[in-house]
């Protein structure tokens, strides 16, 4: 079993650090091999996703992605920026799906801004279409505005767009989702809007045939965001498309108390995938060891689960998880009176010495 370790940016380098020696603790057996990615990479070669990083990606079984970004790239010409790296790793790789749990657990009920009737016991998976949408549709760019009220004027512009085999398959992943769960899906979309919506509405519709077993919800995008926050335990799976799917997924990840605890899978038709934490690189805790390792060592065990094969593996590692949270172990992000204050580092050994019970 080859990984590769691509930790990137901001905290990206501490909290992979921590799931690595999870890994190694797991199963010496695994093979290792760490490359550069995002603004780490740019330093080092001008490029952030350079070409010997994506070629090892393409012929590791799986990789275990920390974060990218940092503000002092703000400014750079996009091609060059952090973000570019996830974005290119998603394309090559064609990892069409994005799946983002959102779960509460017990312990941590107290840390989120929601009451805790409305949260606890949630558990919820955000299926989020990640290869097609306003992210890469083309065409887009900035020109001159060639009509409209502002011809002439300088404009931004971008391309959404959805072509029906591209829907079907993500719909596919999230019927087959939910069969294991408890058989409810929402497709979220803004079809009393706009076209690419009306067919991906449609598409779901279709599809449903196939799954008689599973509930088919619609809701509109707007909507499906104030329910969020409102009942969240309606939801189940929750489908969507890219855009919509980026901002309801950082959405679901904070009813949970913190999104430091979630990790995220982003796949292909083959099992290949690319594990990363849901929260971003947070450059401005970046160092100060306080990060919240749970989301990456969670990632790690859902790497086991989809790309490896190895379930009993990744049971064992959100065991533990559990067994950390119950034995009181917390970083700063999740702290609560009668806890204790951990380090990154720290967490990462309590998760280990968790392993062994
Ligand atoms: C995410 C991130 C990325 C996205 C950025 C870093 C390009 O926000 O994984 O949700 O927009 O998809
Ligand atoms: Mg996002």
């Amino acid at each position: 079993m080859k990984i590769a370790i691509l930790p990137g940016d901001g905290i990206g380098p501490e909290i992979v650090t921590e799931a690595v020696k999870v890994l190694q603790a797991l199963d010496e057996s695994f093979e290792l091999e760490l490359a550069l990615v995002g603004g780490a990479a740019y330093e080092a070669s001008g490029n952030p996703l350079p070409d010997d990083t994506l070629a090892l990606a393409k012929h590791a079984d799986a990789i275990l992605f920390g974060a990218v970004g940092d503000w002092r790239y703000d400014k750079l010409e996009r091609m060059f920026r952090p973000e570019q790296a996830i974005l290119g790793l998603r394309t090559h790789l064609q990892l069409f799906a994005n799946l983002r749990p959102a779960i509460c657990y017990p312990e941590l009920t107290s840390a989120s801004s929601l009451k805790p009737e409305i949260i606890s016991g949630l558990d919820i998976l955000i299926v989020r279409e990640l290869s097609g949408d306003i992210y890469f549709g083309q065409p887009r760019g900035l020109r001159n505005a060639p009509d409209g009220p502002f011809q002439g004027n300088h404009e931004g512009f971008d391309t959404m767009r959805y072509a029906e085999p591209e829907v079907r398959r993500i719909g596919h992943v999230a019927f087959q989702a939910a069969r294991k769960r408890t058989k409810h899906v929402t497709s979220i979309d803004k079809a009393n809007v706009l076209e690419t919506s009306q067919l991906w509405r449609n598409v779901m519709i279709d599809l449903a045939l196939e799954y008689p077993d599973v509930k088919l919800s619609h809701m509109y995008v707007d909507n499906a965001a104030m329910q969020l926050v409102k009942a969240p335990k309606a939801f189940d799976v929750v489908v969507t498309g890219n855009i919509f799917g980026d901002i309801l997924s950082d959405e679901a990840a904070i009813l949970t108390g913190s999104i430091g605890m979630l990790p995220s899978a982003s796949i292909n038709a083959n099992n290949k995938g690319l594990y990363e934490p849901s929260h971003g690189s947070a450059p401005d805790i970046a160092g100060k060891s306080i990060a919240n390792p749970l989301a990456t060592i969670l990632s790690a065990a859902m790497m086991l689960r989809y790309s490896l094969g190895r379930p009993e593996q990744a049971d064992r590692i959100e065991n533990a998880v559990k067994l950390v949270l119950s034995q009181r172990y917390r970083t700063l992000d999740i702290i609560t009176p009668g806890c204790k204050q951990v380090s990154t580092s720290e967490m990462g050994n309590a998760v280990i010495a968790a392993l062994a019970h």
